[in-house]
């Protein structure tokens, strides 16, 4: 297997759906909001709030460098601007988990952490402007991607066993 790269909007489920494939398929997964939160031994919101969001987005195309230069056969889920980085596709195959945005955000809405998991994303904080960015980036992901899985009403086990069957076999 070459690496498989996870691309969506934020609260599409990367990271849930990322998990639930290392516990049906043992591969190794790594995410790279969690790496740069390592780098910089700060959480995103920080990052964002004391240096900008283009500090933030140098700090992922160092992860994409990396990844491509020193990261096989490897489970990667992206944050959902990492897709932007140049030469994404040589990192792996890349799968984008597609929702509309008043699917996802009802996801988001109905977590019992919801308010948390609105506040540790800063391009959430206003709604109208997180879905015009959303209906910036759609094209884009889709553009971008080798499959495209459509997430909506599939729990996390039907969307990993899908990705594994298409992708990881
Ligand atoms: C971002 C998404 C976030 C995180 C950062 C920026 C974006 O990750 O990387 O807040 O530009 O969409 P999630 O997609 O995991 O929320």
């Amino acid at each position: 297997m070459t690496n498989v790269l996870l691309i969506g909007f934020m609260g599409v489920g990367k990271g849930t759906v990322s998990r639930e494939i290392v516990k049906q398929s043992g591969v190794i997964a790594l995410d790279t909001d969690d790496i740069i939160e390592s780098m910089e031994n700060r959480k995103i919101k920080k990052i964002f709030e004391c240096e900008g969001e283009a500090y933030f987005r140098n700090l992922e195309r160092q992860v994409a460098t990396w990844l491509s230069h020193s990261v096989r056969d490897t489970l990667i889920s992206t944050g959902g601007g990492f897709y932007k980085v140049p030469n994404l596709q040589l990192i792996g195959t890349v799968v984008y988990l597609y929702s509309d945005f008043d699917s996802l955000y009802q996801r988001i809405l109905d977590h019992p952490n919801a308010k948390g998991k609105l506040k540790k994303r800063p391009l959430f904080k206003e709604l109208n402007k997180a879905k015009e960015l959303f209906n910036v980036r759609a094209p884009e992901y889709e553009s971008l991607a080798d499959i495209v899985v459509d997430v909506r009403d599939k729990n996390a086990q039907q969307i990993a066993k899908e990705i594994i069957k298409k992708v990881m076999k």
